[in-house]
């Protein structure tokens, strides 16, 4: 069970459970989650917004406007952050606000927002969870596609014994988790990536390599495996180190020895992504022993290295998907566009070397996606990991649906 790296927006309304949800918090950021509270006004009667700040360590959003320091909290921000909403304690008001459209506080505006799933654990009493009205409101959100984690039997506030108290916090963390376990959409799916530099030997003991770090090419690997996939991740040589069960290293050192790796596993790939910076060029020939300094000067030959992503878009069937990177600095689009066609890609991913902040070596990326139909998405800067998300999903969208 994990949440490791999801964004979960919670939603506190006003019900005496609101005591529960802090310990939800509690749950939801051991398992790995980044968390933001959402509290109507009513749920603040109930439990103080700083046990939630702590909670959280975020701050807790109430208000749409901050008097104090002007900030504008944005529902809109919120729902395009969130991976997905909980709504917990979920009163009988705020089930028929959502039901209905109605959008008069932050957590209603910022439910109408979610792009992700929503959970609703609703809580209050027997009767009113029972009454037809209730239960109509819980069938329409259903209908749109949330899910309802409902209430438990037991003493209630009120000191009644009924079906109305809100499912316990480690139940509602066992169906969020769930939820996410099973979506993996790359499941079945293998997809290969390149990460790293490649070293090209000069002799023993000397080479010709790169910045390259391959923080890239791991978090893609990550990101694929995350969404079920299979994965093959051939590294030049790097310091990092991969965990998940999914992924399959193959650890190599030269430009040829990466194109052997990658021909051999191309064929049963539905993706492969090209994250590596492979040496374009190595010495032509290996010097057998160390080479001894001279008083002369030094010149090195130097041959082309084999271009794995061309060979790889020369032997791509239709339904594979071929991905690859275009690190410029100068004329970015036009030479990423020549590289697109060049190497027979389906999108390339184009970020600039000299940026600040983009590039090897750091833990964020700035990229423009080219597709070949010319599209282009314009990312704003942000975590490595993030970056990954946004390509394995632009990915996704190129499998065909049969495939998925
Ligand atoms: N690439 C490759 N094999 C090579 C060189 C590059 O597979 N021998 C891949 C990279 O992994 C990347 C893409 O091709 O996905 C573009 O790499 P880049 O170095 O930017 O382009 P080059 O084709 O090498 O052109 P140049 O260095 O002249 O910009």
């Amino acid at each position: 069970m994990s949440l490791k790296g999801k964004n979960i927006l919670l939603g506190v309304t006003g019900g005496i459970a609101a005591y529960k949800a802090a310990n939800l918090t509690r749950l939801l950021v051991k398992e790995g989650a980044s968390v933001k509270v959402v509290m109507t006004p009513a749920a603040k009667q109930f439990v103080a917004p700083l046990t939630f700040a702590t909670l959280s360590q975020n701050p807790v959003l109430t208000e749409f406007f901050n008097p104090e320091n002007g900030e504008w909290h944005s529902h809109v921000k919120l729902g395009v952050w969130a991976d997905a909403m909980i709504v917990a304690p979920a009163t009988a008001n705020t089930i028929a606000k959502m039901a209905n459209g109605i959008a008069d506080n932050l957590l209603t505006t910022s439910y109408l927002s979610m792009r992700g799933k929503v959970f609703v654990a609703p809580a209050m009493d027997l009767d009113m969870y029972a009454h037809p009205t209730t239960r109509q409101n819980i069938e329409a959100l259903k209908s749109v596609g949330n899910i309802i984690i409902e209430a438990e039997s037991g003493e209630l506030a009120s000191g009644l014994n009924g079906k109305g108290r809100m499912a316990e916090p480690e139940t509602i963390l066992k169906a969020m988790s769930d939820y996410f376990e099973s979506d993996k959409p790359l499941q079945g799916r293998t997809v290969l990536v390149t990460a790293g530099p490649t070293y090209e030997k000069i002799d023993p003991v000397r080479f010709i390599g790169n910045y390259s770090s391959g923080k890239m090419g791991f978090a893609l690997a990550e990101a694929a495996a995350e969404a079920g996939a299979n994965v093959i991740l051939v590294a030049g040589p790097t310091k990092l180190t991969t965990l998940n069960p999914l992924i399959k290293r193959v650890d190599v050192e030269s430009a040829q020895q990466m194109l052997d790796a990658c021909s051999q596993h191309f064929n049963d790939c539905n993706a492969a992504v090209m994250a590596a910076a492979v040496a374009d060029y190595r010495p032509a020939v290996q010097a057998e022993q160390k080479i001894k300094k001279g008083s002369a000067p030094m010149t090195i030959a130097l041959e082309s290295t084999p271009d794995i992503a061309s060979t790889l878009g020369k032997m791509k069937r239709p339904g594979q998907v071929l991905v690859g990177f275009a690190l410029e600095t100068e004329n970015g689009v036009a030479n990423a566009i020549e590289k697109l066609k060049k190497k027979n890609l389906d999108f390339v991913v184009l970020n600039n070397a000299t940026e600040a902040g983009a590039g090897f070596n750091c833990d964020t990326n700035h990229i423009t996606i080219i597709k070949n139909s010319g599209e282009q998405i314009d990312y704003p800067m942000k975590d490595k990991k993030l970056v990954a998300n946004d390509i394995i999903n632009q990915i996704l969208l190129l499998l065909t649906p049969e495939k998925q």
